[in-house]
């Protein structure tokens, strides 16, 4: 098992009568990228913010590295809020300066940073003269200053154009790839889907699921089935030990099966109980089916 990097336990914070976060609960492992996934208003910047130690929660907390937070823990992370701050008549490469003199880590780290992010080239730029999307690279630039185990990302694509949008995920990726945990808020379904290995859904400040994205999208694989006599069919879904559960839409059945089993398995075991299938297809479901009908059933 990969070391747990943050543990969070109970975590709640309220605004007067808002609850922005009820009772938290999430394990992140080293590695992981992990995406809090949720509309407007759900409560993740507000967790974010009490994981940075910028709000006080109202109860409860969380363990960076198995231990109550401490100076030497926080030095370990690094992280953009939603519109990173940079002084407009300095260069890139001087406002990297004062955070690196900030965090008190060497100068020379600055170059090869600028080179990973892609601003090298336009180091001596003026901060004001940066496109939105350079400026968001340089927001990364400077998390990525003094070498950190984690990367905590507040909707880091907001307001990018698709390219500044593909630029940034490729860049999430690359930093990931050196072992480095990411924790990401986005309100972006197909952000999550395209850059995370795990998902923590929250709706009003409470978490509705959590898991690893490509288990929910194995999870939710249904497969539709139909054949002349549907009740018979039934009878005999129901006797499949490997059948995990099914419903009925008009005249076809979903069904889920354990996560061992195959479509092949279902319609074998079906034609050795003597029937017959006139439809059978696999239904994929994508993450954005899953999270909108969590939205809805909760
Ligand atoms: N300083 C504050 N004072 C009062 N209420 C606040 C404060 N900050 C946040 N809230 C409320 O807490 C709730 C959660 O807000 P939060 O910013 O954490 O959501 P979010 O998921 O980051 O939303 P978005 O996708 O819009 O960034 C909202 O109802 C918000 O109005
Ligand atoms: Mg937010």
């Amino acid at each position: 098992m990969k070391e747990v990097v943050l543990s969070i336990n109970k975590l709640t914070k309220h605004y007067g009568q808002v609850k922005a976060v009820q009772s938290l609960e999430l394990d992140i492992h080293k590695g992981d990228i992990y995406g809090i996934l949720g509309p407007n208003g759900s409560g993740k910047s507000t967790t974010l913010g009490m994981l940075l130690d910028v709000i006080n929660p109202t109860s409860g907390g969380y363990t960076w590295f198995g231990q109550e937070p401490t100076h030497e823990s926080r030095k370990k992370i690094g992280s953009i809020l939603e519109h990173p701050l940079f002084y407009p008549y300095l260069t890139a490469i001087r406002n990297l300066r004062l955070v690196a003199a900030i965090k008190q880590t060497p100068y020379k780290e600055i170059d090869n940073i600028l080179k990973q992010v892609g601003l090298f080239e336009r180091r001596h730029s003026k901060f004001r003269t940066y496109s939105y999307g350079m400026r968001q690279r340089l927001a990364l630039a400077a998390a990525l200053l003094g070498n950190p185990e984690v990367l905590i990302l507040d909707e880091p694509t907001n307001g990018l154009d698709p390219q500044g949008i593909a630029e940034i995920r490729e860049l999430i990726t690359k930093v990931a790839a050196q072992g480095i945990t990411i924790i990401l808020a986005s309100h972006l379904l197909d952000e999550v889907q395209k850059t995370c290995s795990h998902v923590a859904v929250l709706e009003n400040g409470k978490k509705l699921f959590s898991g690893n994205v490509s288990e929910v999208l194995n999870e939710t694989v249904q497969i539709e089935v139909s054949s002349a006599d549907l009740e018979t069919l039934k009878t005999a879904i129901n006797t499949i030990e490997f059948v995990k559960s099914y419903k009925q839409e008009e005249n076809i059945l979903l069904v889920r099966l354990d996560d061992k089993n195959t479509v092949h398995d279902l319609n074998k075991c079906l034609f050795e109980k003597g029937i017959i299938l006139n439809h059978l297809s696999q239904r994929k479901k994508t993450l954005e089916k899953y999270f909108l009908e969590l939205l809805e059933n909760s």
